[in-house]
Formats: C-alpha cells, sequence, structure tokens
C-alpha cells in the first residue's frame, strides 16, 4: 500500500512538473527580477543551402548576442527542405505554439498569400528575408500584403547584384570579349526561377553589359537551382559543346560558381586568361579564389547586414514598434 501512494505521488509530483515546464514557456510578464523570454520561429528554406546556413547561424549568434538579464530569446530555426508543405506545417507549429515574432525565408514565394494571411491572422509579427514575395502579376513589389504595420520584407536588391556582375565583365580590359570576335558570348547558371534574386541577377548581368554598348550572344541559360553539383554539371556540359566560343560564365550565386570552377580546371581552362567567372555572395572560398584569380568576381550578398536588420526589426516589432515594409540592405562589387 505504502508503495502505492508513494507512485501515485511521484506521478501527480511528475505531472506538477510537465505542468510547470509548461507555464514557463508562456510569453507572459516574468516576476520581478527574471528576465522576460520571447519566442521566436525562424523558418528557412532549405538547411542545405551555402548563404543560407550563413545567414541562419548569424541570425542565432546575434539573437544570442541580444539575451541579457531582463529580456532572453528563445530561438527556434526549422529546415524546410524546400518543400512548401512542409514549411506551411512548420507555421502552423508555430502559430499553435504561440511565438512572439516569426521570421520566414519562404520556400515558394508563390504561397505567399496563404501563409502570410495565417501569421497576420493569428496577430504575430513576421519579417520576411531573402526570398521577396512579388504581387499576383509576378513584376512588382508585393504592396499588398506588406501595406500591413506587423509585416515586412528584409532584403537585398537582386537588381543592383546582376548590374555588379554585369559591371565586373565591362570593367576588364577586354571588357569580356577574349577572342575579339565583338562579342561576349556567355553561359548563364541560373537560381531557382520561382526566386526574384535569379531572375534579375539574370537580366541585369546582361543589361549592364549592353548598357555598356557591349554587344552580347547568350549561348546557353539553364536552370542549377543555386547548387554546387548542378553548377559543375551544366557548366562541363557547356564547355564540351561549345569549348572556346564560351568567354563568360555568369552563375547567380557563388555555390553555383564553385561547380562552375571545378569544371572549367577539369576542361582545362584558365580563369583570366581564356574565361571569365562571376558569382554572387562572396562566400569565403570565392573571395579567396577572387583573390588568387580563380574567379573573376563575384558580389557581397550581406547576410551579416540582413540578418542583423531582420533581427533587429523583429526586436522593435516585440517592443510594439510598427514596421516599415521593406529594409534594403547593399551588395558590395568583390574584385581582385
Ligand atoms: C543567394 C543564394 C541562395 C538564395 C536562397 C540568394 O540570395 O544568393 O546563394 O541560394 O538566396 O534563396
Amino acid at each position: 500500500m505504502k508503495k502505492l501512494i508513494a507512485l501515485v505521488l511521484a506521478f501527480v509530483l511528475a505531472l506538477g512538473l510537465v505542468a510547470c515546464g509548461t507555464a514557463t514557456t508562456e510569453p507572459t510578464e516574468q516576476a520581478a527580477g527574471e528576465a522576460k523570454t520571447y519566442k521566436v520561429g525562424v523558418a528557412i528554406y532549405q538547411f542545405d543551402d551555402n548563404f543560407m546556413t550563413l545567414y541562419r547561424n548569424e541570425l542565432q549568434s546575434y539573437f544570442e548576442s541580444l539575451n541579457n538579464d531582463t529580456v532572453k530569446y528563445d530561438v527556434t530555426i526549422v529546415d524546410g527542405k524546400n518543400d512548401m508543405a512542409e514549411q506551411t506545417n512548420q507555421i502552423n507549429n508555430f502559430i499553435t505554439q504561440g511565438m512572439d515574432v516569426i521570421i520566414l525565408n519562404l520556400v515558394q514565394t508563390s504561397s505567399a498569400d496563404a501563409v502570410i494571411k495565417s501569421i497576420v491572422d493569428a496577430g504575430i509579427p513576421l519579417v520576411l528575408i531573402n526570398r521577396e514575395p512579388l504581387g499576383d502579376n509576378g513584376d512588382e513589389s508585393y504592396a499588398g500584403i506588406l501595406d500591413n504595420a506587423t509585416v515586412c520584407y528584409v532584403g537585398a536588391d537582386a537588381r543592383q547584384s546582376g548590374t555588379y556582375q554585369g559591371e565586373i565583365i565591362a570593367e576588364l580590359a577586354d571588357h569580356g570579349d577574349i577572342n575579339g570576335d565583338g562579342k561576349v558570348s556567355y553561359i548563364m547558371i541560373e537560381g531557382d526561377p520561382e526566386n526574384i534574386d535569379a531572375q534579375y541577377r539574370t537580366e541585369f548581368s546582361v543589361k549592364a553589359l549592353v548598357d555598356a554598348g557591349i554587344e552580347v550572344e547568350c549561348l546557353d541559360d539553364q536552370i542549377g537551382n543555386w547548387a554546387q553539383a548542378k553548377g559543375q554539371e551544366i557548366t562541363a556540359n557547356d564547355l564540351a559543346q561549345y569549348g572556346d566560343q564560351i568567354e563568360v560564365v555568369f552563375c547567380n550565386n557563388d555555390a553555383m560558381a564553385l561547380g562552375a570552377a571545378a569544371a572549367i580546371t577539369a576542361a582545362g581552362r584558365t580563369v583570366g586568361e581564356d574565361i571569365y567567372l562571376v558569382g554572387v555572395d562572396a562566400l569565403d572560398e570565392c573571395v579567396e579564389m577572387v583573390q588568387n584569380g580563380q574567379m573573376t568576381g563575384t558580389v557581397l550578398n550581406d547576410h551579416i547586414g540582413q540578418s542583423h536588420a531582420a533581427v533587429d526589426v523583429a526586436v522593435a516589432a516585440l517592443n510594439g514598434e510598427p514596421m516599415d515594409n521593406y529594409y534594403w540592405v547593399d551588395y558590395v562589387k568583390v574584385t581582385k
């Protein structure tokens, strides 16, 4: 009998502990002298992305640096695995868990409507990052839904990065025309085509050359989905098919440029001598390659500036301040 009472007591105690555990995660005012805890939900489109890994790690460490005796940020970061259905579930969980603010890197910007609406309806401030949602006609900023003091977009204007890529080539002594036939023959390796960064970088890199009065010829334009392996495969195939005709390899990001660089070396070509190669992001290894000539240039996609801006605006929202619709961070040209 004693044993039974002890068991029942232990059970009741355990229940109490579980209940207390739940209670402490509630975003309520804490007793005097204790820190107030905010629950922050961060949904990343895919952990397996070089640039977004830097971005996500910086988001986390910057939040950690803001913890102090009076306020704590309890940050949960989830991997959307490039699957919109998975991300929608994660967002629904964030809402059920009562997140105080959500930072969202959409898998599919075309699904922005529904996701944003559910977060707004739940009264949770939302900071969209890295993938700017577009309006219904797909060609202008998503002013409709952002016209709400609890939703904003923090990012960089991809037109600028594309323009810088084109300028890096236009500013070379031969303006990218290695074989002197009066035109720049290039291949383009694109990121996820639904992503405005991919669309603008593709368009504006070439536009910068044309605007500089340079004639261009597109030999091939393919989708590499931001991935290094695809960048390598596409470049290898194009080098086999077009050989010396290829003068410039434009990659929408550095991960694909890393793949392209490997294919260029494997084909016995030399960047800076018989071919040019540009990317975007300024990953550490690519900045090094620019320094030692293995890449012609890249463009800094400032993950530190963007992640800090996203956190700062999230914190301001937690303090009840209204948001602007857009917060822009500049790109920076990187050459030798
Ligand atoms: C970066 C890419 C990254 C993509 C993810 C872009 O801004 O340049 O490297 O893969 O964002 O959405």
